[in-house]
């Protein structure tokens, strides 16, 4: 049975180039780019060279971006990065409600050690609006982090408008762009941002490694101290494959990026508009201005779960988008800041596409689902009626 991998939300098949580029530096170019000698200098050639190509697609200098193991560790280095190193001048931190939890946990974590969060609520499409942010400002903010675009339900937020009052007040901007960075300009100017975190797990990289972008001049607190690798901000040897690789990922995925957007817009509004015809769903997210590969689907009673082992048997990968923490029965924390009816959460289904989707993997999905829905509802002893679901 051919697999029909829809959930390159969570992650992406490596492509074969950047496989192919980062081969040489398993073995052949294998030096520790501090070895003061010829392998050593191939390898620090290869990171500084993946340095810069990806700092002039972002249109910033290399040296104001960091390497790091992934999109966690760069939201975690960004946001107590910049509140210990700023504690001094104030202790507040403005955030979404939205944020994946690597934004959540770390405010969370800063609440712990004395610094006060505010979470900024989102509209009913999960957009969050400029003017809640100026309002939470305090003369004791020191950080705004609002996500480019949301994992689960798709949102863009408004970047550039933030960022833009956020220079205004003085205040430092990170954003969260994992999972805009395929899809998205990412020109940190142009959006106004201080601070910027990608992954390459998302862009057809390799997973466990990221960066952070910081601006030149910006005091950051680093998270690990040793060797003093990475200007003294982030020490640990290199991971100079993952780098090359990551490197040749993003130069892939942005130059392909407005004919891709465009191929994927069309099979995303395909699979919208043909489970929407499947009675009691909803879509979550707004219908435009969100990422072109994401779908997100509430089926009211139904377990998102239950259709995911369903859809799992005929060979689809989807997601329920919820990242249901362990076994617990807590729902997703998007719908929730969304608005969704408890009630109605649990039956959410994400179907991310990317670059190896057709029309022949919607069409398999518009197939089954109906099917799967109507099973699983026989079965279901909820019958939930909410006003204006659909
Ligand atoms: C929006 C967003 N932020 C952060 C992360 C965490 O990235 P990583 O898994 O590379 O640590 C992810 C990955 O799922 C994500 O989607």
């Amino acid at each position: 049975m051919k697999t029909v991998y829809l959930d390159y939300a969570s992650t992406t098949p490596v492509d074969p180039q950047v496989v192919a580029s980062m081969l040489p530096f398993f073995s052949q170019k294998f030096g520790n780019p501090s070895s003061f000698h010829h392998k050593g200098m191939e390898a620090k050639n290869a990171v500084d060279d993946a340095r810069s190509r990806i700092a002039s697609l972002l249109g910033c200098s290399p040296h104001e971006l960091f390497f790091t193991s992934g999109g966690t560790e760069s939201i975690n280095f960004a946001l107590k990065g910049i509140a210990f190193a700023h504690k001094q001048k104030g202790n507040h931190i403005i955030t979404s409600t939205l944020e994946h939890h690597a934004v959540l946990d770390t405010c969370a974590y800063l609440e712990k050690q004395g610094f006060t969060v505010t979470y900024v609520p989102v509209d009913a499409q999960g957009r969050v609006n400029p003017k809640d942010v100026e309002r939470a400002i305090t003369p004791k903010t020191i950080l705004i982090s609002i996500m480019y675009a949301n994992n689960e339900i798709g949102t863009i937020e408004p970047i550039s408008e933030i960022g833009t009052l956020a220079q205004k007040q003085g205040i430092y901007f990170h954003s969260d762009a994992c999972q805009a960075a395929g899809a998205l300009d990412l020109d940190v100017r142009k959006l106004h941002v201080d601070l910027l975190t990608i992954n390459g797990s998302k862009i057809y990289g390799p997973k466990g490694i990221g960066l952070l972008y910081a601006r030149k001049g910006i005091a950051l607190e680093p998270l690990l101290h040793g060797g003093g690798q990475e200007r003294g901000m982030r020490s640990g040897t290199e991971n100079v494959p993952y780098i090359v690789g990551f490197a040749k990922a993003f130069e892939l995925a942005q130059s392909h990026r407005d004919q891709e957007n465009k191929r994927l817009t069309k099979l995303r509004d395909a699979l919208i508009s043909g489970l929407l015809k499947i009675d009691k769903t909803r879509l979550n997210g707004p219908k435009s201005n969100r990422l072109p590969n994401n779908v997100n689907i509430s089926f009211l009673d139904i377990e998102g779960e239950a259709m995911l082992l369903y859809l799992n048997e005929k060979g689809i990968c989807a997601s329920t988008g919820s990242a249901c923490a362990s076994q617990s029965l807590e729902t997703s924390h998007v719908l929730r800041a969304i608005g969704m009816p408890y009630e109605a959460s649990h039956g959410s289904l994400r179907f991310s596409l990317g670059k190896y989707t057709t029309f022949a993997d919607i069409k398999k999905v518009l197939a089954v689902m109906p099917s799967i829905v109507k099973t699983l509802r026989e079965l279901s002893p909820v019958r939930l009626t909410i006003k204006h679901f659909q």
